[in-house]
């Protein structure tokens, strides 16, 4: 770990509006410092680090910030949509979006093996990404959503620290870190201060590999809809019943087999979704959220009624250990 890596013991906690503004300041002089008139690229998921990030550096260097979103096509339903509206409509960025859902979906087909989708998912990013910096001209640096956390566990071994690690070494960008000493709580002060929407800056966890590891087994698209659309509503009925900001992350899953029921008086044989609700401090372990029986209820004739080709909701009842919080 550099001198340059290490927070400093006399650092203050961003807790408040105030210090977020001194922190925005310091870096937006910090950033000038170091890019001048460079360009820079970054990865912009539309998760709270890398988009704490793009609002800084559009803050600093306005459109010689290029966000590249990829669409893998294993994001939450609106999530897309949303990083255009917020960063290319609202803060007018530099932004190149990305429609690479075939090519995520046609590599991926066929195969039902968790962490071989895992490695395809994020060698496929990394090809579509350098694919993308090829293109552009004049790139001299790489913005990543590094943070403080982060950079710990890198140092104990315990995950890379360069999210978009594994680019070809000839694409040799200065790095661009304006987070890399903060603690998530800070980031999400920080980006409230930028003014980014409550929905990005308070989002629960999502794993890289999206909704890939809840659709199980081989990905199909009718399956992927299923995931995508019951998580949709899970998410809308917790945020209308106030359970949106107090549960830790609560999801939706679809296995790859179907089950016999009964609809409109003839037999169906559909997919079943699970619905997952957790809280826990640090993932390691994790407990049920007691969610209220007839919101259950009320979630699963939604989803019963809305998402086509089901015909079971299960609530899984499973603390950490003995199940993880994905299933895959
Ligand atoms: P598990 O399933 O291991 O999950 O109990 C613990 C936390 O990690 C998230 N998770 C991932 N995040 N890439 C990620 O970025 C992954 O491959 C991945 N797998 C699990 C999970 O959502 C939970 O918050």
């Amino acid at each position: 770990m550099s001198y340059d890596d290490k927070r400093p013991e006399t650092m203050e906690r961003i807790v408040d509006e105030k210090l977020a503004a001194a922190f925005i300041d310091e870096q937006i002089a910090r950033i000038r410092e170091q890019v001048g008139d460079g360009k820079v690229l970054l990865a912009l998921s539309g998760g709270v680090d890398s988009s704490v990030v793009a609002a800084l550096l559009i803050r600093a260097i306005g459109r010689n910030l290029v966000c590249v979103h990829v669409n893998h096509g294993l994001l939450r339903k609106g999530e897309p949509e949303q990083v255009v509206q917020v960063f290319r409509h609202e803060m007018d960025a530099n932004l190149v979006y990305v429609d690479a859902v075939d090519r995520f979906l046609d590599r991926l087909a066929g195969v039902s093996d968790p962490e071989t989708k895992r490695k395809i998912i994020g060698a496929e990013f990394i090809r579509v990404f350098e694919e993308e910096a090829r293109k552009l001209e004049g790139i001299g640096f790489l913005a990543q959503g590094t943070i403080y956390p982060d950079i710990l566990e890198s140092k104990d071994g315990v995950k890379a620290h360069h999210n978009v690690g594994g680019l070809p070494e000839d694409l040799d960008f200065e790095l661009v870190e304006p987070l890399k000493l903060l603690y998530k709580d800070e980031v999400r002060v920080v980006g409230k201060a930028l003014g980014l929407p409550d929905s990005m800056v308070y989002r629960q966890p999502f794993p890289g590999p999206g909704l890939g590891v809840r659709c199980l087994g081989a990905i199909t698209r009718d399956r992927l809809e299923c995931v995508r659309e019951s998580d949709a509503i899970l998410r809308e009925e917790f945020a209308k019943n106030g359970l949106a900001g107090k549960v830790w992350q609560y999801f939706t899953v679809v296995p790859d087999f179907r089950s016999v029921g009964v609809r409109d008086g003839k037999r169906s044989f559909e997919y079943p979704v699970i619905i997952r609700a957790v809280n826990t401090k640090d993932a390691m372990s994790a407990t049920v959220e007691d969610v209220p029986f007839p919101l259950l209820q009320h979630i699963t004739d939604r989803i019963l009624n809305e998402v086509k080709g089901v015909n079971r909701v299960c609530y899984d009842m499973t603390p950490k250990p003995v199940g993880t919080i994905e299933w895959e």
